[in-house]
């Protein structure tokens, strides 16, 4: 069912060609989206940090066209890249009732990712965000009407939701929620939201080192991966888990209370680990150097008092989270003890960023 809030009004501007450019961040969960229903919309809420360095830069350019289909080419660093269209197409079906002039348009979108293609590191989120706000800015653009800036932000979440639901919370910085939860004002299954509450000043630019485990393809896509939610054993509880701890999550987001939001954000990362594990098919994502990282990091944190945490993605990687305080002490230790487990020693150095920027 459209959400009549973005069918734009029929009334458009004449523009023949042009182009739009935005710079789009990735983002890390620390309450994680694991299971979905309808169209993306998620089981339970989840937040993120916005990345600051892991981006990717798309140039959308457009012309004029008198044929009934949807055109685009897609180019990823200068090259033709045929794999990305299914999922083009797909998603332009899906809000092609929002941006009732994809058809009248001749696309080429051209993306680069600031981290390596093979990194493992999922470019969805923060491809399909800068995708969703290139096409806001050409309705922007083509509109009779005055477009508030909230109003452009919360349609680009609408639509990059529907390309990738991760997507959603990568528009705005620092902390970004999606999904419907009874303590956040505004929060919605169809947008992600700017956390409206208070931040202590240490998650404002906490760390991400991003230690590339296993480079290669996703062993589990996601949408595999959310479907896997339907009929499993735990998913209740997992939906319950994760609204419970984004409830913890808030005083502590508050008061800056370290060894809690440790305890939180590291029990969200192994359960959705561990809904993998007892899914029917049962996945393994983490990698004999997944668990190598998470045990160092375990006894370092013991021995050394720091405040240095781990979180995980539907991989191997490990993005290892910490203060900005201790960062000396935290990236020496990462360098000396968690880099030689890692795939050609590559890592990549990150912190919260402030969100989506055009170009
Ligand atoms: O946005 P998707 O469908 O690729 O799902 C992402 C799911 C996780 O990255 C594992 C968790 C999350 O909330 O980002």
């Amino acid at each position: 069912m459209p959400e009549a809030q973005f069918v734009p009004k029929s009334d458009t501007k004449a523009l023949r060609n042009g182009s739009f450019s935005w710079q789009s961040p990735s983002n890390i969960a620390l309450v994680k989206y694991w299971g979905k229903y309808g169209e993306q919309l998620p089981k339970n809420a989840s937040i993120s940090f916005t990345l600051s360095s892991s981006c990717t830069t798309t140039t959308l350019s457009f012309s004029e066209k008198n044929t009934e289909d949807f055109e685009f080419e897609v180019y990823l660093d200068g090259k033709r890249e045929r794999t990305f269209e299914p999922k083009i197409i797909k998603f332009f079906e899906r809000v092609e009732v929002y941006l009732p002039f994809l058809k009248e348009y001749h696309f080429k979108i051209e993306t680069s990712n600031s981290f390596p293609h093979s990194s493992g590191i999922a470019s969805s989120a923060s491809g399909m965000s800068a995708l969703a706000l290139c096409l806001m800015s050409l309705e922007r653009e083509l509109s009779n009407f005055e477009m508030a800036e909230a109003f452009f932000y919360k349609k680009a979440s609408f639509l990059a939701r529907l390309g990738s639901g991760s997507a959603c919370r990568s528009m705005e910085g620092e902390l970004v929620v999606w999904g419907e939860h009874s303590k956040i004002k505004g929060s919605s299954n169809l947008f992600g939201i700017k956390y409206p509450y208070e931040v202590h000043d240490r998650f404002k630019n906490f760390q991400d080192t991003i230690l590339l485990v296993d480079k290669g393809e996703k062993q589990v896509s996601s949408t595999v991966g959310h479907n896997l939610m339907q009929d499993h054993p735990f998913a209740e509880q997992r939906f319950q888990q994760a609204n419970d701890n984004l409830s913890r999550l808030i005083p502590v987001l508050e008061n800056g209370n370290l060894p809690e939001f440790i305890k939180i954000v590291e029990q969200e990362a192994l359960s959705l680990h561990a809904m993998m594990l007892t899914s029917q098919p049962n996945f393994i994502l983490m990698k004999p150097n997944t668990l190598e990282i998470i045990n160092r990091i375990w006894n370092f944190r013991k021995e050394t008092k720091s405040n240095v945490c781990f979180t995980l993605d539907a991989g191997a990687n490990v993005h290892v989270l910490y203060p900005e305080h201790e960062k000396e002490e935290i990236l020496g230790f990462i360098k000396q003890e968690l880099v030689p487990f890692c795939k050609q020693g590559e890592f990549i150095l990150d912190q919260v960023g402030f969100g989506a920027k055009p170009l």
